[in-house]
């Protein structure tokens, strides 16, 4: 399908257009972003890494009956997907902490916790995505409440579904990002699981194989994906 014009130029993604008002092209490209993108570098080959192993996550999720907006792998860095209404706001899974919660409750990086914690960003880089909860959700009308449980009860089945796949490749899922949007009145997994949006260790070192590296200065970044990918199993081609 031809790519039209450009419709939103994300940190790390751009969307384009396509003939059908109801499918876009999303290309990865190499550009890597950390801290509400007061960081930026280009990362060569990143988006590459970054489109396959989405479909594959994708793919994966699809096949347990997570709707997901992907449609088809155009090339390297550019896959179709459906048109979605999204919702302005993160949902995010910690499994272990790490991150933004080390800082926010004093708690040791790498603690695992009893059960996966569930908690609501608000998407806004200029407000450095603020933690939100259910009431300002509902309160400001970007979603109700029967959404909301719905969000929440897909974000913590893909949880469980994706522990046991990294598990399998002898890695720890520690914490993730996902976004969702609506298409009809039915909801889907959008925008992209990629080692930029969720944190992913060696079982047995505990070496961090995500953007953290990036965060962090730690080197190898994009070959950590690569890792990861092969690990997992995803084709790189
Ligand atoms: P945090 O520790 O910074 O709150 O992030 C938790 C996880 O969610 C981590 O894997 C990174 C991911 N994340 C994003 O990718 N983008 C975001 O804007 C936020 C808030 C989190
Ligand atoms: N994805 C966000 C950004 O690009 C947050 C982060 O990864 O640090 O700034």
């Amino acid at each position: 399908m031809e790519k039209k014009d450009l419709l939103t130029k994300g940190k790390a993604k751009e969307l384009f257009k396509t003939e059908d008002a109801n499918k876009l092209v999303m290309e990865f490209t190499d550009d890597t972003s950390a801290f509400d993108g007061k960081k930026i570098e280009q990362l060569a080959g990143k988006g590459t890494v970054n489109n396959r192993f989405n479909n594959f996550i994708m793919r994966h999720l699809d096949s347990k009956g997570i709707p997901c907006h992907l449609l088809e792998e155009i090339n390297d860095r550019e896959s179709l997907v459906l048109s979605l209404d999204m919702f302005p706001i993160e949902c995010v899974v910690r499994n272990y902490a790490a991150g933004s919660i080390c800082k926010r409750l004093g708690l040791e990086e790498g603690m695992k916790f009893k059960n996966p914690i569930f908690e609501f960003f608000y998407k806004d880089d200029d407000l450095g995505d603020p933690m939100i909860n259910d009431n300002h959700i509902i309160s400001f009308g970007w979603a109700g409440e029967e959404d909301i449980d719905h969000l929440k009860k897909l974000t913590l089945e893909i949880n469980d579904y994706l522990v046991d796949l990294f598990l399998k490749a002898d890695l720890i899922l520690v914490d993730f990002k996902l976004e969702f949007g609506k298409n009809l009145e039915k909801i889907y997994l959008g925008d992209e699981f990629t080692p930029d949006g969720c944190r992913i260790w060696d079982k047995e070192t505990k070496k961090k194989l995500d953007k953290d590296r990036f965060r962090q200065d730690l080197g190898d970044v994009v070959e950590s994906y690569q890792e990861i990918a092969y690990r997992i199993g995803v084709d790189l081609k």
